[in-house]
């Protein structure tokens, strides 16, 4: 049993934490957020992401998992603290390293012992041997510290599963015998471990998901071309992913990305080339390709409303910017119901569970219970987040409810024979 410390319960931390204490290790979780520590402490999670209420309170409940905004308690007896705070974007599309300056700050003023400081948050190479710097500076008296970088690859809505089913582990130090330590606490998940040096550990994370946005951007871009010559993007994916070299994951078309991760990370990685004078073409398009996606569905479903959507009634089926995940995070569901609010349209909004976020963001959508009530009167609905609950919609129910039977499907859930053939103007992407 090894005891750990995490900075930040966010997506990140607390699903770290979570997952670390399941696995034997004590561990206290750390938040300047005095609210969510002490919701954390009732058994109320911050966020929604599946299995991560239970995990926390068997841990909790097992003693090997608690919750702290004290920092010298936080550490006391830590011989890891794994920084996941948020890196937002800046001004300029650079990674906002505030929060992480803070935490390193608090983290060295409050070190009573040696200990080795792991990055998880996704930050601008060169940040680890920063993080160093402040450590060194801040400490009232020299402490013995390494600094690790982890990056984390989990996404939003399947959290624990991908944490604990890892494609594999990055550990980056310049210090051999910390990269060692840190590599042992990840042995339980029998995953490849890739230990390297800080920078390019830091690299691995940001080529990692700009990589995975460009395949999304891609895709949508062969979509528009199987469109205009009246080929299917789905089963052109599909084709194309028994390919080993291409794979499967991440082509499926739609309406982009979006999120807390791909935007700011793609952005960030774009401005890194461009301070050392680099010309970062590729992250730049993908980033253009992505958001030009938003526009052409509030296009669409114009062309599919004979061009008018002044004194429209439209409703939009999912907010969330993925399914399984409360995260309003850019989701294109703000600038798809902005658009059509200022084209003149009504919009309303039903999301199995990020409606109570989406409500404080989107004052002006009108939300309703059930994707039904919703639909009552609507001139169309656009199929905005791929829910589950979406996919078996009684589509006849929806098509007597809707004042014109028209959809918008940017998330490809619906076959569009059966959906036109049931008397619904369709239209999907790329197919
Ligand atoms: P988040 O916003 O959900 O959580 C961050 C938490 O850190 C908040 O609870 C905040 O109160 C806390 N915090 C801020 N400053 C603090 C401080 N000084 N001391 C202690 N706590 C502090 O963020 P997130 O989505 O978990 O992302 C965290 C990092 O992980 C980011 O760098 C992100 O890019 C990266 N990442 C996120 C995901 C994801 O799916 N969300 C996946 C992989 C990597
Ligand atoms: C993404 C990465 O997948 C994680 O590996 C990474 O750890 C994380 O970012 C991060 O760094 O924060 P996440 O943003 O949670 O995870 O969700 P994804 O499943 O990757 O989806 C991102 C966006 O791409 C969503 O808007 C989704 O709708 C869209 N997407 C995804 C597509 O449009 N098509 C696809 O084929 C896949």
């Amino acid at each position: 049993m090894k005891q750990i410390c995490v900075v930040g319960v966010g997506y990140v931390g607390l699903v770290t934490g979570a997952c670390f204490s399941d696995l034997g290790n004590r561990v206290v979780a750390l938040d300047v957020n005095p609210e969510r520590v002490e919701n954390l402490k009732k058994g109320i999670m911050p966020i929604y992401e599946p299995g991560l209420e239970e995990l926390v309170r068997r841990n909790v409940n097992a003693g090997r998992l608690s919750f702290t905004t004290d920092y010298a308690e936080a550490l006391k007896n830590s011989e890891f603290v794994f920084i996941a705070v948020g890196t937002p974007s800046g001004v300029n599309g650079e990674a906002d390293l505030q929060y992480v300056a803070a935490a390193a700050k608090s983290i060295a003023e409050n070190m009573k012992s040696p200990l080795i400081i792991i990055n998880k948050s996704t930050v601008p190479i060169g940040t680890g041997d920063w993080v160093a710097d402040i450590i060194k500076r801040e400490q009232p008296r020299p402490i013995d510290f390494a600094v690790v970088s982890c990056p984390e690859f989990l996404r939003e809505g399947s959290a624990i599963g991908d944490f604990m089913q890892p494609h594999r582990n990055v550990i980056g130090s310049f210090d051999r015998e910390a990269a060692n330590k840190v590599a042992q606490l990840h042995l339980p998940l029998r995953a490849p471990i890739v230990i390297t040096d800080l920078r390019t550990a830091e690299m691995i994370k940001y080529a990692s998901n700009a990589f995975l946005a460009t395949k999304i951007s891609f895709i949508n871009e062969i979509a528009e071309i199987c469109e205009a010559y009246g080929a299917d993007v789905k089963e052109v994916a599909a084709g194309m992913g028994y390919d080993a070299r291409i794979g499967r994951h991440f082509l499926d078309a739609g309406l982009g990305w979006g999120g807390s991760c791909f935007p700011k990370d793609v952005l960030a990685l774009a401005y890194m080339a461009e301070e050392k004078g680099l010309d970062p073409r590729i992250l730049n398009v993908v980033t253009d390709v992505n958001y030009d996606r938003r526009k052409a569905i509030v296009r669409w479903t114009e062309e599919l409303l004979d061009g008018a959507l002044k004194g429209k009634t439209i409703g939009l089926l999912g907010l969330a910017f993925k399914p399984n995940t409360d995260d309003m995070r850019d989701a294109p569901s703000m600038d798809i119901a902005q658009e059509l609010s200022n084209a003149g349209a009504t919009v309303r909004g039903y999301d199995p569970v990020a409606m109570d976020v989406a409500a404080l963001l989107l004052p002006a959508v009108q939300m309703f219970k059930n994707p039904y009530e919703m639909a009552k009167d609507c001139d169309a609905l656009i199929v905005v987040t791929e829910w589950n609950e979406f996919k078996q919609l009684d589509l006849e129910k929806v098509k007597g409810l809707l004042k014109t039977p028209v959809i918008m499907d940017a998330r490809n859930i619906y076959d569009p024979a059966t959906v036109r053939a049931m008397g619904f103007k369709y239209r999907a992407i790329g197919r």
